[in-house]
This record gives structure tokens, C-alpha cells and sequence, in this order.
């Protein structure tokens, strides 16, 4: 795999147009989708040398997890509209690959299958007006063995996302449903905003659960710093582009929340992450890890499990280059005098 961008073309071949906007879409003009992926573009990397580099070391440690490089995949839905393998494909991909796979509250299969793969799995929620199916969703997720709850924060009403207004694409197609949306009784559940959350809900959830809890979707300082005295982590995220379009590159954002935060507790970010130079200038800022979301949707829909395990054995090898290159041994190596 040369670049990210074979797959993406092979995947916009295998979709149907109407899903490929769905996966690839953002909200209103996308002007925030492109800004994540610019951000990046626009970062130089200032590399040290003679800095022996020969034994290098991407293996890290993540609110107890223990991953074989600072990357994580980022909470996406609908996998079974990718791949017939849906999010069980991508986890087994995940565990062979020694990463983290954030679930989606939106998956299409149950998080149980899910978790049999063996991969490290993390639990994404919406937080639910229903206090009781609430607590049932945390309840199932924590037992099928979810070691982390991210909350995402973003989202009080959804994004307008005008491909998907476009194309009429409101629903799964029959035969297809958010299996983790089920009451205990087995009945379907529809994901439900809420906009009158307030950051209580931590509190709330932290009734419920011991799982750490992650705070996904934060953009300004403020914010990590309230954050940072409530959570586990936060996830430095603009939903890739998908809600508030104009909002701030995350990698824009980045700096000034790892400075609020103060090292209280990690910083993870997502949004536009391509390559491991990415990952690199993300961590150099001051990331503990990032996320990637699109890129693992172009790679099952290209290439099923083993297209996912190809994708994430490409960022492996091309962060530890990337590390070599710039004079590091490791990810904690990294410091923001090395981004121009
Ligand atoms: C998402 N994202 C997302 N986030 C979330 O908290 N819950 C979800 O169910 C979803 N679903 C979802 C579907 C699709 C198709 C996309 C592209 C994204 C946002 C996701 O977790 C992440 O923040 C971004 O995808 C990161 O940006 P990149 O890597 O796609 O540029």
C-alpha cells in the first residue's frame, strides 16, 4: 500500500454511491473535513539527527490497555455497509494489529460477536435520555468486556450532512439495524440526541460504571479543562468534519488543550489523520494517541479484515520510519520543538 488513497478509490468502486457519501460526507460545505486533513498538510517537521535510533520502541500504554503503537480506531458506524464482515472483521483486525477498536453505538452487529475476536475494545455512547436502557447499554458493553466508555459530546442534535439530505440515505437498508440498540428485552432502540446534556453526565455515567471514561469531541481549552477535573481522557475531535461544519481543525485545537490539560490525564485526538508522519506531528504536540476513522472504512470496503490489518501494519511501519527520520526512539521522544 503505497498511499491511503488507492483504498479509498477501490472502496468509492466497491460502495454504493449513496454509502460512499455517507462514509466520506461531513456537514454543510465539508469545509471542516478538509480543514482536519489541511492541518496537517500544513505542519514541517524540524527532524534531529545523530540521535541513535537504532532500536526503536511504538509500544505504549493507554488507560490501562496496552497497544502496540499510540493508535486507536476511532468509533465509526455501519461497518456492514462496508464489508459483509462488519465490525467483526475490523476487530479481528484490531487484535491481530495490537490496537484499540473504539465501538460504535451505531455498530450493525452485537457487541458480544464483536468482543470475541479478542481485540481491546472501548465502548462509544451517546449518552440516552432513557436512564434505564442507558444503564442496560453500559451494562452490556462492560460485560462483554468494553475497558473503556467514550462519551461523545459533540453531538447534542446531529450534524447536517447535505450528501446524505441529497441522496435520501435516512436509514439502515432492511435487514440491517444497530444491534447494540436493543433493550433488555430485546426490542429496537433508536439512538436518541439529547440536548439538554450538561457535563453531569459524567457524574452519571460514573454511577454506573468503574470503566474509565472518555470525553470525545472536545475543541476548546475551556472545555479540557473541566474535562480534565471529570475524565479519564479526553478526545480532541471534531467528529471528522460530521457535525459542526467550520469548527477547528483538531490538530489547530490540539495544542492549546494540551496546555490546558496540563498532563492531568492523556489527550488523544482524531480527524484527518493519514500517515504516520501525521501521527508523528500529532504526538510531537503533545497527543498520547490518535485515531483514525475514514481510513479503516476504505480499507475494509477495499480489502475486507486483511485490507484493515494491511492498513494498520502500513501506519505501523510508516510511524517507526517516520520516528527513525526524525531522530526518535520512541513515541514519548517527541517533543513540539520538532513541528514548524
Ligand atoms: C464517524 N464518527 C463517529 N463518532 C462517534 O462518536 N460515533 C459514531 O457512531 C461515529 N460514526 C461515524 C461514522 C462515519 C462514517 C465517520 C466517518 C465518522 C466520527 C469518528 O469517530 C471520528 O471522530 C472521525 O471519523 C475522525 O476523522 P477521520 O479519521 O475520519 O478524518
Amino acid at each position: 500500500m503505497r498511499t491511503l488513497t488507492e483504498p479509498a478509490a477501490r472502496a468509492k468502486t466497491n460502495l454504493d454511491p449513496a454509502h460512499w457519501d455517507f462514509f466520506a460526507g461531513g456537514a454543510g460545505e465539508e469545509r471542516t473535513v478538509r480543514g482536519n486533513e489541511d492541518a496537517f498538510a500544513g505542519r514541517r517537521i524540524v527532524p534531529r539527527v545523530l540521535r541513535g535510533v537504532g532500536r526503536r520502541d511504538l509500544r505504549t500504554t493507554l488507560l490501562g490497555t496496552g497497544l502496540s503503537m499510540p493508535l486507536l480506531l476511532s468509533p465509526t458506524a455501519f461497518h456492514l455497509l462496508a464489508h459483509p464482515s462488519g465490525e467483526v472483521g475490523t476487530a479481528g483486525a484490531a487484535a491481530a494489529e495490537g490496537v484499540v477498536m473504539v465501538v460504535s453505538m451505531a455498530a450493525t452487529q452485537p457487541i458480544e460477536q464483536i468482543a470475541a475476536t479478542g481485540a481491546p475494545l472501548w465502548f462509544q455512547l451517546y449518552p440516552q435520555p432513557d436512564a434505564g436502557f442507558e444503564r442496560h447499554l453500559v451494562e452490556r458493553a462492560a460485560k462483554a468486556g468494553c475497558r473503556a466508555l467514550v462519551v461523545t459530546a459533540d453531538s447534542p442534535v446531529f450534524g447536517r450532512r447535505e450528501r446524505d439530505l441529497r441522496n435520501g440515505f435516512t436509514d439502515l437498508p432492511p435487514g440491517l439495524a444497530c444491534e447494540n440498540m436493543r433493550d433488555a428485552a430485546g426490542r429496537r432502540r433508536d439512538i436518541a440526541m439529547d440536548p439538554t446534556l450538561t457535563w453531569s453526565v459524567v457524574d452519571r455515567l460514573r454511577g454506573l460504571t468503574d470503566l474509565p471514561i472518555v470525553v470525545k469531541g472536545v475543541l476548546h481549552p475551556a472545555d479540557a479543562r473541566i474535562a480534565a477535573g471529570r475524565a479519564d481522557a479526553i478526545l480532541v475531535s471534531n467528529h471528522g468534519g460530521r457535525q459542526l461544519d467550520g469548527a477547528i481543525a483538531t490538530l489547530d485545537a490540539l495544542g492549546p488543550i494540551v496546555a490546558a490539560v496540563e498532563g492531568r490525564i492523556p489527550v488523544l485526538m482524531d480527524g484527518g489523520v493519514r500517515r504516520g508522519t501525521d501521527i508523528l506531528v500529532a504526538l510531537a504536540l503533545g497527543a498520547t494517541a490518535v485515531g483514525i476513522g475514514r481510513p479503516v472504512i476504505w480499507a475494509l470496503a477495499a480489502g475486507g479484515p486483511p485490507g484493515v490489518r494491511e492498513l494498520l501494519a502500513h501506519l505501523r511501519s510508516d510511524l517507526d520510519h517516520a520516528l527513525a527520520l526524525a531522530g526518535a526512539k520512541r513515541p514519548a521522544d517527541l517533543t513540539a520543538d520538532l513541528i514548524a
